[in-house]
């Protein structure tokens, strides 16, 4: 049993997809441990996507991620992190493989409906940037 982290980013919250993205991550074996919607703030985005801080498409990227709530939340399961990228589907929702989550909803590249953790290492890096140890239940 391990963690990972997930966003269900700007596109998805604003046209009402929670409970759609969280039937397909519970239906993968899944538990939400901790969810909760919130607005990241400028300096959240930056920081949280600090290793991409060099690439074109960063202020974009911070822009987008904070144009409206998003939902974070931890999931816990057997093999977490590579369970949910699994079912999230490729970066690019041209990639993506049917039936995925990125696949059913993602807008593009960019506005891709959800993040997950890529390692078990920023899995636990990214919930403790946005969860107490309370809040985890
Ligand atoms: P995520 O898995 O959250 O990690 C980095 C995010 O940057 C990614 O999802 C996309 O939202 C965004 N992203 C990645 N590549 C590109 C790109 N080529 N152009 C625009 N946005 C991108």
């Amino acid at each position: 049993m391990n963690r990972t982290f997930s966003i269900i980013k700007p596109d998805a919250v604003k046209r009402n997809l929670i409970g759609h993205i969280n039937q397909i991550i519970e239906n993968s074996g899944l538990k939400i441990v901790s969810s909760k919607k919130m607005y990241l703030t400028k300096k959240q985005a930056e920081i949280f996507y600090s290793v991409h801080k060099e690439r074109p498409f960063f202020n974009s990227l911070v822009e987008y991620m904070t144009s409206g709530p998003v939902q974070v939340q931890v999931l816990e399961g057997n093999k977490a992190v590579s369970t949910y990228r699994k079912i999230m589907g490729s970066t690019n929702p041209a990639d993506a493989d049917e039936g995925t989550i990125r696949k059913l909803y993602a807008e593009s590249i960019e506005a891709n409906s959800v993040h997950g953790s890529d390692s078990d290492e920023n899995a636990k890096i990214e919930i403790e940037f946005f969860f107490s140890g309370s809040e985890l239940v």
